[in-house]
């Protein structure tokens, strides 16, 4: 069975029973619709070919975009035009983020405006606000288990403050980024609650089986996201009488994205939230969304069938919105959700350059480049038009996901590696050396497993230096953690800040007294924001001061250069030494050299590495150090401090 080719005739229809006017003010969205119209009936018959109601079904998804786009205030229209006229908008060196929960930021959505100051003095002006809609709580997962998609949860506001908050941010040039957490929901969403009390419609918005057969065999294939907190991939609901797919918490229960009602209702939701003002969406653990038995239920390629057609919707729609997909997954798999064959930059617009992220924490453990460069195979493979979130912490806990292959090229056994890493970041007792105090997280005995979960300062060495109250190390985790700010900040795609980690905060340990939070140490590296210490940042001396104008500093000096907008343009030098990662970024005919020294030791790079790239300039001049660096021979060497860095500009 195929899906029947919508005819002109029920397009007219269509339109004609929505009123829109297709040679008048409606015609861009007229014409956007007709441009996307085979591309979308192609993914929703691969998806939904053989479903009974297909046909009924695309014509439902066609009104939803209808209406999401006649819902869509002027204003955003013609941000959606101006962002068109600029083309790929969000490439731009100008565009800087900073994630951040309202509540331990900020107290609450009203209180959030008279903190903006703080973040345009930084240089952001793209915030990722997290999970902002009703999550019950103490089952909450910090949001991302959400009761309802349209309300926002009483601790933050109301829908217009946060409506009120966006329009503060844009008439500021600022931009917005919230998540739609597709895969799953609360327990006590209206559709869970609807399918425990036994409706059969709502019970087919999810995974549930009245005994165990279906859910072993989704098992023996199915790896485990949280093992200590929520082992296994089902919970028996009694009041259903029925088993659940749970890949998360047992409290979240997966969406069944193969019945089309559900992909609908996500949409209408999704354009929702482009009409709230979102800039960039943040589609929650893509990966996901597709299941099948005998696969791991990740990365399927309906998946990406699924993705490709939400971005078609969003295109039609609400074209200024752009979307983030946040795979945490293999090197290899993550390029895959850029969009493949046909489909190369239309899927998702960004990914976290999760791979990267994990691999700087390599560096800073092994002060051994190598893994890094091997693992660029795949990461370079990035799409024209597409970009990076690049991230040195986030909310979440660093997998070490990269490829084993990666680090045995370089001659590295990858189970102990990856255990030296663990080890080195988690304060287990065995490597008492080390300076971080972290934790790990989700260990799986079964498999050997683990994340690791602390603060940028602390997994950097501040909170043992200032407990210890020794001064040079003080001062050399404010070293490691600017150059790890400066890595990413650096490395090609839209940095993302995480809140706290400019003044410094180390790991909050109170999560372990909260019963709702205890069984996730990921809370550690939440920070309970106060400002009498994030305005120690205007006292010259503080270490706020020192991490605060440094951070600053980073991001004005990417702005100030066309050729950190990610034009794809990211390449490696020769690791002639190899505590040393070595960018550059080239527009034309200008470049950047950004050296990273990951070493405790001073490591020196022979000029060499510059006249090797056809360097013809004679001087360097380091914006980080403001000094200029004559280029000397082949046989001397620029010398970087422990943990330093520069960004040198040929003069
Ligand atoms: C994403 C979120 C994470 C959450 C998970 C389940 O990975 O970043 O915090 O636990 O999805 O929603």
């Amino acid at each position: 069975m195929t899906v029947e080719t919508t005819s002109a005739e029920k397009i007219n229809q269509l339109f004609k029973a929505h009123s829109l006017d297709v040679q008048g003010v409606d015609q861009e969205f007229v014409t956007r619709f007709h441009t996307s119209l085979p591309k979308i009936q192609g993914l929703f018959q691969e998806l939904y070919g053989v479903h009974e109601e297909a046909d009924f079904q695309l014509l439902e998804l066609l009104k939803c975009l209808i209406q999401g786009y006649q819902a869509r205030e002027e204003q955003l229209r013609e941000r959606d035009r101006n962002k068109a006229a600029e083309g790929y908008w969000f490439l731009s060196q100008h565009l800087a983020g900073m994630s951040l929960y309202v509540d331990r930021f900020a107290g609450n959505l009203e209180t959030m405006p008279s903190k903006l100051s703080h973040l345009q003095d930084l240089g952001v002006n793209f915030l990722h606000l997290m999970p902002l809609f009703e999550s019950p709580q103490g089952e909450s997962d910090g949001g991302y288990a959400v009761s309802n998609f349209r309300k926002v949860d009483p601790r933050f506001g109301s829908l217009e403050d946060l409506i009120a908050l966006r329009k503060t941010m844009h008439d500021q040039g600022m931009y917005l980024m919230l998540d739609i957490v597709l895969n799953h929901t609360s327990h006590q969403h209206d559709w869970a609650l609807k399918a425990k009390a036994g409706e059969q419609e709502y019970q087919n918005y999810y995974y549930t089986y009245e005994n165990r057969w279906i859910p072993n065999e989704f098992e023996q294939a199915m790896p485990e996201i949280f093992p200590e907190s929520a082992p296994g991939n089902f919970t028996w609901n009694e009041e259903m009488k029925r088993w659940v797919m749970t890949v998360f918490h047992n409290y979240q229960w997966d969406l069944n994205f193969s019945n089309p009602k559900v992909l609908q209702a996500m949409v209408e939701n999704m354009l929702f939230y482009a009409n709230l003002g979102v800039d960039l969406l943040r589609i929650d653990a893509p990966a996901f969304i597709w299941k099948q038995t005998g696969t791991s239920c990740q990365n399927l390629p309906q998946a990406h069938t699924l993705l490709r057609l939400i971005k078609q919707c969003v295109q039609v729609a609400t074209p200024g919105m752009a979307l983030l997909g946040e795979a945490i997954v293999a090197p290899k798999d993550i390029l895959n959700y850029f969009g493949t064959g046909d489909f190369i930059a239309q899927e998702c617009d960004f990914a976290y350059n999760a791979t990267q992220m994990a691999l700087q924490w390599d560096m800073l453990a092994s002060a051994d480049t190598r893994v890094m460069l091997q693992a660029q195979a795949d990461i370079l493979r990035k799409p024209y038009g597409t970009s990076w979130i690049t991230y040195t912490r986030c909310h979440d806990d660093i997998g070490l996901g990269y490829e084993d292959a990666s680090i045995a090229l370089t001659g590295k056994d990858p189970y102990l590696h990856r255990k030296f890493l663990k080890e080195y970041y988690s304060y287990s007792g065995d490597q008492w050396m080390s300076p971080a105090r972290g934790a790990l997280f989700s260990s799986n005995p079964k498999t050997g497993d683990a994340r690791i979960s602390g603060t940028l300062a602390s997994l950097c060495g501040l909170e043992k230096a200032l407990f210890e109250g020794n001064e040079p190390a003080i001062e050399q985790s404010i070293q490691k953690i600017l150059l790890m700010q400066a890595y990413s900040i650096l490395l090609g795609g839209l940095p993302m800040l995480f809140y706290g980690d400019e003044v410094g905060y180390t790991n909050d340990y109170s999560f372990q007294q909260d019963p709702s939070k205890s069984y996730d140490n990921r809370w550690m590296h939440r920070p309970q924001v106060d400002w009498n210490k994030v305005n120690r940042r205007k006292v010259e001396g503080t270490l706020e001061f020192q991490l605060f104008e440094g951070t600053k500093k980073l991001l004005a000096i990417r702005k100030a250069q066309d050729l950190f907008a990610d034009l794809s343009n990211v390449s490696w030098m020769t690791p002639h030494n190899q505590h040393i990662a070595g960018l550059i970024r080239r527009k034309e005919e200008d470049r950047c050299y950004c050296l990273f020294n990951f070493s405790d030791q001073p490591a020196g790079l022979t000029w060499y590495a510059f006249r090797e790239q056809g360097e013809p300039s004679t001087q360097l001049f380091d914006s980080w150090s403001e000094m200029s660096y004559a280029i000397g021979p082949d046989y001397e060497h620029l010398v970087i401090e422990p943990y330093g860095f520069r960004i040198l500009t040929p003069r």
